[in-house]
């Protein structure tokens, strides 16, 4: 049996993440979606939060299990058996972090391949960021994320008082 690991910090799960998740799971036995840490964004979300919102969004892909995990994404990769980290790529603006990050994975763990999934090109320009920051400014964001989230988001962007993202990071 093949394990996919595609790992993010989901915050929130957007169209784009879909397709590319999607993809995966035709490509495998068992994709797992990890919810993670970046250490370079501070979240909307919790972890909690941001695994129900993909819990729902990918409810009717069979071969599709949210989890998420503190650690390193080389360990959990073992942990899990997985042979493959999926990641999904947008631009070259991506690659090189992208590509630090797969070298990195590839030295602690030597068993588990990086693979890249292109976007679909209708997807290239979402991320999480974007949806977030046309949501708290009051603009219509169906069309970016599925609507079953769109209130979580709404509500989330209200709690916090249509208060500007405390800091501005790119972000899928
Ligand atoms: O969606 P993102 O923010 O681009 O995802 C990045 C993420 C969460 C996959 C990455 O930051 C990560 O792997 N975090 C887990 C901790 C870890 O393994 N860090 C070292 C990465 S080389």
């Amino acid at each position: 049996m093949k394990t996919a690991v595609c790992p993010g910090s989901f915050d929130p799960v957007t169209y784009g993440h879909l397709d590319i998740i999607r993809r995966a799971a035709g490509m495998f036995d068992r994709v797992i979606v990890a919810v993670m840490t970046n250490a370079s964004k501070r979240p909307m979300f919790t972890k909690d939060e941001r695994v129900e919102l993909l819990r729902r969004a990918t409810a009717g892909m069979d071969n599709v299990e949210i989890d998420s995990f503190d650690g390193l994404l080389a360990d959990y990769a073992r942990q899990k058996n997985a042979t493959v980290i999926v990641k999904g790529l947008r631009a070259m603006s991506d690659f090189e972090y992208e590509f630090q990050m797969a070298l990195t994975n590839r030295k602690l763990n030597p068993e588990t391949e990086t693979a890249f999934l292109t976007t679909t090109a209708e997807h290239m320009y979402l991320s999480s960021s974007l949806v977030k920051q046309v949501a708290e400014l009051g603009g219509d964001i169906t069309g970016f994320v599925p609507d079953g989230i769109i209130e979580d988001i709404l509500k989330k962007v209200n709690r916090a008082g249509g208060a500007p993202a405390p800091e501005s990071v790119s972000e899928r």
